[in-house]
């Protein structure tokens, strides 16, 4: 377990044990790959993240997840792998979030992206993400290098 501070100093407790947290998480967060890119959204107020939102009522966390690719980036996913799960104690209440890896099939153009301008594919993700006012703060605490240290490391990973 990682225990650290997100960008607005919420502290965020971070596992990649089988959900640690929560067997029935409301939120999630998908870093997907398409043809050898990252496959990221606009969020029309946060700025470029991976896709992602809550899960609605009746849904599973995994079918949250593969629909809210389609919905923020028209990608259907081929592969969808549960990495992990981080809690972030906020001034405004808990969440519970799980992080999966998708490899997304093919993108069909979507006639809207809900709360984004639709898809964003990176050859690479930038090196200070911190420091970079396009990208959501989502994409600025540990959440994201570290799953990516596990994400590099599947075998069916590129
Ligand atoms: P809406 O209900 O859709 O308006 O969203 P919201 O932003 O009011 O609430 P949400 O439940 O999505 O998130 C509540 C708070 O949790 C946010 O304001 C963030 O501070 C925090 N939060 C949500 N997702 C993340 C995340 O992925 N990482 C971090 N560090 N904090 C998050």
């Amino acid at each position: 377990m990682k225990v650290f501070k997100d960008y607005y100093n919420n502290e965020v407790s971070l596992s990649f044990e089988d959900h640690p947290f929560s067997k029935e998480p409301k939120h999630v967060w998908v870093i997907c790959r398409y043809e050898n890119k990252w496959l990221l959204t606009h969020h029309k107020d946060r700025g470029i993240e991976f896709p992602g939102g809550k899960v609605e009522e009746g849904e599973t966390a995994q079918a949250a997840a593969i629909r809210e690719v389609r919905e923020e980036t028209g990608g259907h996913c081929g592969t969808i792998d549960y990495i992990g799960q981080y809690y972030v104690s906020g001034k405004a209440g808990n969440i519970v979030k799980n992080v999966y890896y998708s490899k997304v099939d093919y993108l069909e153009k979507q006639p809207n992206y809900f709360e984004t301008n639709g898809p964003v594919l990176l050859d690479e993700l930038p090196k200070h993400l911190e420091t970079d006012s396009t990208f959501s703060f989502m994409m600025k605490d540990e959440v994201l290098p570290t799953s990516l240290t596990i994400i590099e490391q599947l075998p069916h990973f590129k």
